[in-house]
């Protein structure tokens, strides 16, 4: 089939990429003209693993280009995929300005029937409105279908090509047929359903899975009062099918550009139908307050942070992408530099990034993990990056003015800890921290 794929971000070029291996001819779009022009040279604008080689080699293959002009790929496609941004609002809204402005370049361009397919996260109602736009502007036939993306940051090639369920939310029983053909490749597993429950699968998703962050990092909070260990916590409660074992890892809680801004725009969806979402409202209160823990820990280790060294592991949301946007790390830097901390940062891909959104003579940026924490007072983990799971503690602990250590996403087994000079403090087994003797004394 002959796709167009409108943002070549995270989502568009990945899908843009997987749609070309798995046999259709393929043109990505964008406005960003630099970032056309680096894609048709080869280069990968963003980090993810196996996206580089796939892209090749289906350039190459001549299933896959990239262009700038949005009619001629119109022109040439028969499906035309939506994967541009919907970013928060100041209020917590999605910002639907990018869809809209791709909505209208469509209907500016249509000659002949299409099907347009928006696979950015949009909320309830937009694909109608996207409709009423091209309608506005061309007297073409054309469908309009929700197909919401589910991959992840760090393994989108591999969920993009085994995905676990497809939805497809339209009303068009010609669209229905020909989406099919196009992902039976991928999947069996497809949801066939209408456009507004396809847009709120998403978002219910979301907010499910932000949902068992915030759940568990709660009940971490609780362990380290009562004095139990959160993972064999969520291990007992994992094995129960009815729970599973996904999402129940304790940590400085969720970022990234999709759970943060999801959540919000779901509450806002809900108090535009005067539905107040207590419950998502927690979820999003206990994740801002679960990044705060490392500075409150840090805190009880070291006293005040003013004229305190503190080193940074790990910038990006989480591990494997270079992604930055809503990182707890952002928060987290802020308020060490916001106290008078001098902050020695390292991460291995998304320190870039990272120095768009906070950049400051208090904050070196590290090329490696032990230059990070040469002298410092102590250390933060912020993402668990597997070569930190690496780093001989006992050479750490010698290069440090202190061994304090605040774990921020559980990298290290109680084997490691014990067998180090580290005073460490971990989310939720409070067997490994200064906790201990607190917690015993309230049982
Ligand atoms: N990143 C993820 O992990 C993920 C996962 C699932 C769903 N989503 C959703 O997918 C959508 C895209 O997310 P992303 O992370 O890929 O965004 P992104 O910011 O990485 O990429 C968006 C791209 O769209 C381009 N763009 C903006 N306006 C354009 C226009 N008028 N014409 C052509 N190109 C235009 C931008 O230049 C950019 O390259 C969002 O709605 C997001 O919520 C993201």
């Amino acid at each position: 089939m002959n796709i167009a794929v409108i943002g070549t971000g995270y989502v568009g070029l990945v899908s843009g990429v997987c749609f070309s291996e798995i046999g259709n001819q393929v043109i990505c779009v964008d406005n960003n003209e630099s970032k056309v022009e680096m894609l048709n040279e080869g280069i990968v604008p963003i980090y993810e693993p196996g996206l580089k080689e796939l892209m090749s080699s289906n350039m190459q293959a001549g299933k896959l280009s990239f262009t700038s002009n949005i009619g001629e790929a119109i022109h040439q496609s028969d499906i035309i995929f939506i994967a541009v941004g919907t970013p928060s609002l100041p209020n917590g809204e999605a910002n639907l300005s990018y869809v809209e402005q791709v909505a209208v370049e469509i209907g500016t361009h249509l000659e002949s029937y299409k099907i347009i397919v928006t696979k950015s996260t949009v909320p309830v109602g937009t694909n109608d409105r996207i409709r009423d736009l091209i309608r506005s502007i061309s007297s073409q036939p054309f469908d309009v279908a929700s197909v919401p993306e589910f991959l992840r940051e760090g393994s989108a090639i591999k969920d993009t090509l085994n995905p676990d369920r497809i939805v497809i939310g339209t009303s068009s029983e010609r669209a229905i047929q020909t989406l099919k053909k196009l992902h039976r490749p991928l999947t069996n597993n497809l949801v066939i359903t209408d456009i507004r429950s396809a847009e709120m699968i998403k978002y219910a998703s979301n907010a499910f899975l932000a949902t068992k962050i915030s759940f568990i990092n709660e009940i971490s909070n609780i362990c380290e009062k009562v004095g139990a260990d959160v993972t064999r916590v969520a291990e007992g409660m994992g094995y129960d099918k009815r729970i599973g074992s996904s999402f129940l890892k304790a940590g400085i809680g969720y970022g990234g550009s999709c759970f943060p801004k999801d959540t919000q725009a779901l509450i806002q969806i809900a108090g535009m139908v005067d539905y107040d979402f207590r419950l998502l409202k927690s979820v999003v209160e206990v994740n801002q307050d679960q990044r705060m823990q490392v500075i409150h820990k840090l805190e009880e280790a070291v006293g005040s942070l003013t004229g305190k060294t503190i080193a940074v592991w790990g910038l990006a949301f989480k591990p494997d992408t270079d992604d930055v946007r809503d990182a707890p790390a952002i928060d987290i830097v802020q308020h060490l530099v916001d106290s008078g901390a001098y902050v020695k940062a390292y991460d291995p891909i998304a320190t870039e990034n990272f120095r768009k959104e906070i950049d400051m003579a208090s904050i070196s940026w590290q090329d490696t993990p032990l230059h990070a924490a040469q002298g410092a007072d102590a250390l933060c983990v912020l993402t668990e990056w597997k070569e930190f799971a690496q780093v001989d503690l006992h050479v750490l602990a010698q290069m440090m003015k202190e061994p304090v250590m605040i774990d921020g996403r559980n990298v290290y087994s109680a084997e490691q800890i014990q067998m180090s000079a580290f005073q460490y403090y971990s989310v939720g087994r409070p067997g490994l921290t200064k906790l201990e003797g607190k917690a015993q004394a309230i049982i």
